[in-house]
């Protein structure tokens, strides 16, 4: 695992007041640059740190919308489960449960299909990175709202100061 995060480390893009001024915008889009998934080295090492931790205990991977969707969809592939996309801005057709939360910036709102998976389903939520938390709550709410279990949530990169890791599901 150190080994992985050494080398999203090396590759993070750092842009200065962005998106607010005086914040430090952490860009992992970098990772997937030019090359295939099964090509990219931090995603393919995480993915083995996720199958041997988790390989038959999960059923779905949960990617956020967006810079989660560069995670979740290979991971899912590798680990041989499902994939549970969730979604900003009212893309989804058909029933769905949704929610809007507070960033750092201002205001999202989350959205996951009622037939993204079956009920009792147990789920790891990736994303690439953990600010003040609110984002990976609010998946877990949705993801709750479908009788999903979600035992364990997954960011490449933790802003440590926001404490993203204390904040309580409401
Ligand atoms: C960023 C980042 C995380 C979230 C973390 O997403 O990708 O998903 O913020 O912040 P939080 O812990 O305070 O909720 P954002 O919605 O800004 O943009 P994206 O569409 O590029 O992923
Ligand atoms: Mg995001």
């Amino acid at each position: 695992l150190k080994k992985i995060l050494q080398l999203v480390a090396q590759q993070i893009c750092s842009f200065p007041n962005f998106p607010i001024p005086g914040a430090l915008f952490r860009d992992i889009l970098i990772l997937g640059k030019t090359q295939t998934p099964s090509d990219r080295p931090s995603i393919r090492l995480l993915a083995s740190h996720l199958k041997s931790t988790y390989s038959g205990k999960i059923d779905y991977i949960a990617g956020l919308d967006s810079r989660g969707f560069l995670f979740g969809p290979s991971l899912a592939q590798e680990l041989g489960v499902g994939c549970v996309l969730t979604w900003k801005h009212r893309k989804l057709l058909g029933p769905t449960v949704s929610a809007s939360y507070a960033l750092v910036y201002g205001k999202a709102e989350l959205e996951i299909q009622n037939c993204a998976l079956e009920p009792r389903r147990r789920v790891v939520i990736v994303d690439d990175l953990l600010a003040t938390g609110g984002t990976i709550c609010k998946a877990c709410e949705l993801l709750y709202q479908l009788q999903a279990e979600v035992g364990v949530c997954v960011s490449l990169v933790e802003l440590i100061s926001l404490k993203g890791r204390e904040k309580q599901y409401e």
